[in-house]
């Protein structure tokens, strides 16, 4: 009888092959996207920025997976490295000196900027009993080479073009400092890039003039259901969820990052995101 065949082998198979597939392939395929962004106060000369996020490093997501997305990272050859946290899932699933070893793999090839995210410490890490404040984690990304901007501002220059990064801390975290990240910018007149972990602390933002927000935090759901969407996303304006958005004439990328928590991904792969802004 078909009808008991299917149900006794069929059911199964399929669970087993959508287990496979979330928790042990699509985890670790990693997709380039490349998203062209033209900015309100324009560059002269593309600039191209290799947006990393929520690397997660921990058992279940190795360094040497998140050193392969580094290799393929500086492949597509950025001008600047920016990583938007998240950094580590846990205080104490990760390897701190195999990981400066893993980003000095970036700093060295380029430019790296960084800012820390919710499971990098503060308060919401600590109500899982993890760091208290972002300060082990940024020391340790520092130690790797990677310029940590948290709540500072710095003015780079790439192509004879000069543009101002601004990084604050996270909104989760109770780490984020918008007066005083935003008070460091020293030309007001050039353009200004942000690197802000959770999309929903451009509330804390918006009042400054900057004219591209780079964010992570959401891993685009982690999970994508067909026709509907990521069913859930760890953010209050759900607009922001993934990809390039706009905000008040200005633009919000977020990345679905490279790392995961839990271990699976379904219809939501891994991101190494190259933005070429003019
Ligand atoms: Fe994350």
């Amino acid at each position: 009888m078909p009808t008991r065949r299917v149900f006794l082998y069929g059911l199964p198979t399929a669970a087993l092959s959508v287990y496979g597939y979330t928790y042990h392939i699509e985890p670790r395929w990693l997709e380039d996207t490349q998203t062209e962004i033209v900015t309100g106060r324009k560059l002269p000369r593309p600039l191209r920025i290799l947006h990393l996020s929520d690397l997660h490093a921990a058992a279940i997501v190795p360094i040497s997976f998140l050193e392969e997305a580094f290799r393929r990272g500086l492949a597509m050859r950025p001008d600047i490295v920016c990583l938007t946290g998240d950094f580590v899932t846990t205080d104490n699933d990760f390897d701190p000196v195999r990981y400066e070893a893993a980003l000095r793999m970036l700093s060295s090839a380029c430019p790296t900027f960084a800012v820390a995210g919710n499971h990098d410490g503060g308060v919401w890490a600590a109500q899982s009993g993890w760091f208290p404040t972002s300060t082990y984690i940024r020391q340790m990304v520092a130690r790797g080479g990677v310029r940590v901007l948290h709540n500072e501002a710095t003015e780079v220059e790439v192509h004879g073009q000069r543009f101002s990064l601004v990084g604050v801390g996270d909104w989760w975290s109770d780490e984020l400092r918008a007066p005083l990240a935003f008070g460091a910018v020293r030309d007001p007149s050039i353009p200004a890039i942000v690197l802000n972990h959770n999309p929903d602390g451009k509330a804390d933002c918006y009042r400054y003039a900057w004219d591209l927000m780079l964010c992570g935090h959401t891993h685009g759901g982690q999970v994508m259901v067909p026709f509907y969407g990521p069913p859930v996303v760890p953010i209050l304006d759900k607009r922001y969820a993934a990809g390039l958005n706009a905000f008040e004439r200005r633009w919000i990328y977020t990345t679905r990052g490279v790392g995961n928590i839990l271990g699976f991904r379904a219809n939501c792969r891994p991101e190494i995101s190259l933005l070429i802004v003019r």
